[in-house]
């Protein structure tokens, strides 16, 4: 079970909120609630989607065993999420496993950098491989760019880009769309009504997941179960409300920074998946919370000077996992009981002391700062943090009265883009 513990925020002197305030009726939320539902996103309906789901198992059934790598092209939320997907779900080593593994390796190409695009040609065998195209709009020049590139390779080797293409975007008739008609290339859905950053639990996340062989039914259980909480108009039981209150009235005392601190490397991608989340749905109308990932304990040793002395305008989110996985003793050291472990000690327990550690120290100095459990990292967990997450970006849209689901800011560089491109 996902625990939210707030109760560091009672224990912090003048920058916390008394735990009287962490509150909502019935009402409020039902209020908040019926504006999610009148402005028509899909984020927490499409994780119904059987069909999607199936349609995903049938190619990945029929493509078993073709391919050594997976190439996912795509940007912002046609990427994060998938990164994330591999990180908190995979062997922390897949990819150097070298055939160790019975999954292809997936790598996602989130850049146009040039040193990327060629240092990564020393890796690529397109014979072997299978590129995903991701991009909602079907316009994003990034994209489309890397997919002229490789395309051009599959051409020039003669090989059926159907069988080295995969496209994941928007319905309707754009770009991508004709060309998969025209070259009988899948074409994958996101549904119109779900936004870029809110599209993980879609076939922008799930295709490649599938493919490197996560179980992506469970991670879907686990965000319907989280969906029950984010509907429920019991503040006790409603996390994703909780945890968007926190933020508000935090925000509301100058707290506009919001780190997210998961103490397991699995997790580090999850912090930045949340990261685009939360600035592109929150940054809007001179409104907005500034998101940073950090992850413990290794940046106790960069960042937790400045959050625990410098300017008290954060709110630090922990996440806990109570399972860090295989138990791995310390062994006392060879030279001498001076410099030793205490017998028994285990890297586990050594993480989660440093951790406690942190927190103390941080609420000793008045830094608010919450708590989230979760007893382990899986797909189940792992659906349900995608769904906490975004139910609290959702409501936090609400209370800051903005709209979570667009982003003229973005729209405004592209535009901008494409017209210095066409005077090239
Ligand atoms: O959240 C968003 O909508 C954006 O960050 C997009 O994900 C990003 O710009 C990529 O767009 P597209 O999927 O249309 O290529």
């Amino acid at each position: 079970m996902i625990t939210l513990d707030l109760s560091n925020l009672a224990k912090v002197k003048n920058h916390g909120i008394p735990l009287k305030n962490l509150k909502a009726t019935p009402a409020q939320i039902g209020t908040h609630l019926k504006k999610i539902e009148n402005r028509k996103q899909g984020f927490y309906k499409i994780i119904d989607e059987n069909a999607a789901v199936k349609k995903i198992g049938e190619f990945a059934d029929e493509r078993a065993g073709k391919y050594t790598d997976i190439v996912v092209l795509g940007i912002g939320g046609s990427a994060l999420g998938t990164i994330c997907l591999q990180q908190s779900l995979k062997h922390l080593f897949e990819n150097e496993l070298n055939g160790l593994s019975p999954f292809p390796r997936l790598h996602v190409l989130d850049n146009i950098d040039p040193s990327l695009i060629s240092d990564f040609e020393d890796l690529l065998d397109s014979d072997k491989t299978l590129f995903i195209v991701v991009t909602k709009s079907g316009t994003t020049p990034e994209t489309l760019a890397q997919y002229s590139y490789y395309f051009h390779k599959i051409y020039q080797k003669k090989l059926y880009p159907r069988d080295h293409f995969a496209f994941v975007t928007e319905p309707g008739n754009n770009l991508l769309r004709r060309i998969a008609r025209k070259e009988n290339i899948s074409c994958f859905t996101i549904p119109e009504n779900v936004g870029g950053r809110f599209s993980v639990l879609t076939a922008v996340g799930l295709l490649p997941a599938k493919l490197i062989g996560i179980d992506i039914e469970k991670i879907l259980l686990g965000a319907r179960e989280m969906r029950d909480s984010f509907l429920n108009p019991d503040f006790s039981k409603n996390l994703p409300y909780q945890l968007a209150l926190t933020q508000y009235l935090l925000a509301k005392k100058g707290k506009n920074i919001n780190i997210l601190w998961p103490y397991s490397q699995k997790l580090i991608r999850f912090a930045d998946w949340y990261r685009q989340l939360l600035a592109e749905s929150t940054g809007k109308e001179g409104k907005g919370l500034t998101p940073v990932s950090a992850l413990g304990v290794t940046d106790q040793h960069s960042q937790s000077q400045l959050y625990n002395e410098g300017p008290n305008d954060k709110l630090i989110t922990f996440i806990k996992v109570k399972n860090l996985g295989p138990c791995m003793p310390i062994p006392s050291m060879l030279n001498g009981p001076d410099t030793s472990f205490p017998d028994g000690l285990t890297f586990n327990q050594l993480m989660q002391t440093e951790m406690q550690g942190t927190i103390a120290s941080l609420t000793k100095n008045n830094r608010p700062n919450i708590t989230i459990e979760i007893p382990e990292v899986d797909e189940f967990v792992l659906g349900q943090l995608f769904m906490l997450f975004e139910g609290a970006t959702a409501f936090l849209g609400e209370m800051f009265n903005i709209n979570a689901y667009n982003q003229p800011g973005v729209e405004l560089s592209k535009t901008i883009t494409r017209k210095l491109l066409q005077n090239k």
